[in-house]
């Protein structure tokens, strides 16, 4: 299950990942306008579209539980940049604080909490591993790497890691590995033409990192290509 699936980076992990014959719960918050998606969902079974918009509480919760499926993969991929610059951005308004926070945090705790019982579903009772739960953070986030533009998206992304490290350990006798990734710089609406990798890179390259989560592994950093960030 894939949140934010419609565009960029979460729909490249959707194509790829049906491409290696896995099925996707794709997620994006208004299906009807899911363009790509839905071409690319007519073109396989593998696909499910599953409208979410990981701010909302309220929805999530019916949603996840009338949802019937078990994920052995959740990726919390869903995110927004508003407000690019620093203290005199006039973008930084509270709206968008407010957006940014509960989309790239509060969605990421929403998500995990109301699809935790889809990442176990029955595996205790089986014996068999449970889901794993992926968040796309950003290095933007890492404190030893900090910068003066987009400050509040990089105080969100701190938090999308911490919060990570936070379930990694939380969910540890649950045996849900958490990992958070940096999917580099990518070409996408949020990263710009000017970005230094396509989305087909940067999730070939998660694709692989989520492969080698495993609980010896959890709470990991990393970025796409497996090097580890500071936090
Ligand atoms: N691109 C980069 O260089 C870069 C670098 C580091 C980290 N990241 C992270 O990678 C992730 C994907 O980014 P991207 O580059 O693919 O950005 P993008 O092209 O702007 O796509 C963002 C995705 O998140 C969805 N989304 C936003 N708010 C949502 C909400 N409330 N509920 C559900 N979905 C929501 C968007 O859906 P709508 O179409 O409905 O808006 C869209 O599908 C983000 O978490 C981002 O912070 C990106």
């Amino acid at each position: 299950m894939i949140t934010g699936a419609n565009r960029g980076i979460g729909l490249e992990l959707t194509r790829q990942s049906v491409a290696m014959g896995d099925e996707v719960i794709a997620c994006c918050r208004t299906p009807m306008e899911a363009t790509e998606l839905m071409a690319l969902a007519h073109e396989t079974d593998l696909i499910s579209i599953l409208g979410l918009d990981v701010r909302i509480e309220r929805d999530m919760k019916p949603i996840a539980a009338g949802f019937s499926r078990r994920l052995d993969l959740l990726v919390c991929n869903a995110g927004v940049l508003s407000g690019r610059g620093g203290l005199q951005d006039p973008e930084q308004k509270s709206r968008n604080v407010e957006d940014t926070l509960m989309t790239n945090v509060g969605g990421v705790f929403f998500t995990a909490r109301y699809f935790l019982p889809h990442l176990l579903a029955g595996s205790e009772e089986r014996g068999d591993a449970p889901g794993k739960l992926a968040i796309i953070s950003s290095q933007m986030g890492s404190s030893t790497r900090s910068g003066s533009n987009a400050i509040i998206y990089r105080a969100s992304k701190a938090a999308a890691t911490n919060l990570a490290r936070s379930l990694a350990i939380e969910l540890a006798d649950r045996n849900i590995a958490v990992g958070a990734y940096h999917p580099g710089w990518v070409q996408t609406e949020m990263g710009g033409q000017n970005a230094a990798i396509t989305p087909a890179d940067s999730a070939a390259g998660l694709l692989k990192r989520f492969a080698e989560l495993s609980m010896k592994t959890s709470g990991i950093f990393e970025d796409y290509n497996g090097l580890a960030i500071p936090f």
